[in-house]
Parts: structure tokens; sequence; C-alpha cells
């Protein structure tokens, strides 16, 4: 019997091994990320991958748990962790508890909110009351609006000092780890050592105890325009492309079915 991968051996895995963690959203993707990876990320990056909105703010809570219970059927290696979408968490403790409960419910291991300092609080409240919680901080899509835009952070010794404070802060409310996205290199590697719970890097360094990344952006699945910290492994996109359009041809041409797709018909 094969045991889904748990919060403390994710935590235990700082200093011993690289952390390797996906998103996914569907059945057919979470099927194959959960063989190779430690820990599946259902991302309110769904937003934009999956529903083509134009930024993270508009997806619900029901939304995220709908594709989280369709990634726990899916899956049975992997650590299981929802994103808390916006504004399910912002408003109170309570709210927040409810909120990430919920997708505790539909299956999650634990959950990811967006927050540095502001958020600790929350998350101590969520840990103390048996729901785990994964930080995030640099950059926040969830503050697009107030940062106008999708930028880098930690690029001044103030605001780098800030991001090492958010993640101190939020390791001592008893986070089990915390993804570091669009952060100078530097910077990643110096909250790395800093920190006594894992780092798990989206365009932060080589030294974070682990990495993130789109499953749809390295697959080649979402379109030309990723951010530079992707690396496309592969090109589905266009292998997809063949596929569909050797259908559409065969079809076309009367090629396509042959007598061994059709039912009673004798094969010679
Ligand atoms: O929503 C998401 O996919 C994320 C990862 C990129 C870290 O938050
Ligand atoms: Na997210």
């Amino acid at each position: 019997e094969v045991k889904r991968m748990t919060v403390p051996q994710l935590l235990a895995c700082k200093g011993q091994r690289k952390i390797v963690a996906l998103t996914a959203y569907s059945v057919p993707t979470a099927r194959v990320v959960d063989d190779y990876v430690d820990f599946i990320l259902i991302g309110d990056s769904t937003a934009m991958v999956a529903y083509g909105l134009p930024n993270t703010l508009s997806i619900s809570l029901e939304q995220i748990g709908h594709h989280t219970a369709a990634v726990v059927r899916g899956t049975k290696r992997a650590c299981i962790v929802a994103d808390l979408p916006f504004g399910s968490y912002q408003e109170s403790l309570g709210q927040a508890f409810r909120s990430a409960g919920y997708l505790l419910s539909q299956g999650a291991d634990a959950v990811k909110l967006e927050g540095g300092e502001i958020m600790a609080e929350t998350v101590e409240y969520l840990v103390s009351r048996g729901i785990p919680v994964l930080a995030h901080v640099g950059l926040m899509p969830q503050y697009v609006n107030t940062m106008g835009g999708y930028l880098a952070q930690g690029k001044t010794p103030d605001s780098a000092a800030r991001i090492l404070a958010d993640a101190l802060a939020l390791e001592k409310a008893g986070a089990f780890g915390v993804v570091l996205e669009g952060v100078a290199e530097a910077l990643g590697a110096e909250i790395t050592s800093k920190l006594s719970i894992p780092t798990i890097g989206i365009g932060a360094s080589p030294s974070c105890d682990g990495q993130i990344l789109v499953t749809d952006d390295m697959l080649g699945l979402s379109g030309n325009r990723v951010p530079k910290f992707v690396k496309r492994y592969a090109d589905l996109d266009t292998i997809m492309r063949n596929a569909v359009q050797q259908y559409a041809d065969e079809v076309r041409g009367g090629k396509f079915p042959e007598a061994q797709h059709c039912f009673g018909v004798k094969r010679t």
C-alpha cells in the first residue's frame, strides 16, 4: 500500500534532500505528476491557466475545492496542498479556519496562503487548530493591484529585509514551509539559510530547499508568454496540435474510423 507524503515528512526534508513540487488542477495531470513529486499544489493559478481569467483574484473557494477533490482522486503518493483563494481568509480568523477546513474536507493535507507578517496570526490560528499552512511571500499574485503588476520583489535592501522578516514571522507562527516567488537570487539563498523550515522557490534561487513550477508552463501548454523563471521541459502544445491535425485530416479524408474502431465489422 502506497502512503501519501505527510507534512512532517516534507518538513524533515530540510537539509536532507530537495523537495519537488508542481501544480495540478485535474486528474490527468495529477496522475502523472503524482509519480514524481513530493507535493502537488492546487494553485489559484488555475484561475489564469485553466479558466483564462486575467489574474488569480476571481477564483472561488468552491472552485479550488472541486479541483482539489479531483486531484486527490487522481493521486495516491503526493502530499496535497490547496491554495486559499483571494477573499477566503483575509477577513477574519474564523473565515480563514472555515475556508481552510473546507479545503481539508475536500482532501487537501495542507493549505497555502499569501502574505507576510500580517498573516502570522492567521497561520498560528490555523496550525494550532490542526491545519498545516504553507506560507507564500515575495511576489504574491493576490497583491497584483497593490503591486501594480507582477514585479520581482526584494530588489532594495529595505524590501529584502522586509521579506526576510516576513518569512521569519511566518516560521515562528508555525508554517511548515514558505514559497518564495520572484525574489532576487541572493535573497532566496539568505532566507533559505536563516529558516529552519523548507523554502520552496519559484523564480527565487537554486539554494531553496525545493522548487515548484506551474505544470502547464513547464510542459509548454500555456502559450508563448511565460515568466523568465519557467523552463520548458516539453512542448506538449505542438504534440497536441499534430495529433489533432492528423485526426481532422483523417476524418475529412474518410480514413478514420477504420474497421477495428467499428462494432460488428469482421476483421480481415
Ligand atoms: O497558484 C500557484 O500555482 C502558485 C505557485 C506558482 C506557487 O501559487
Ligand atoms: Na497561488
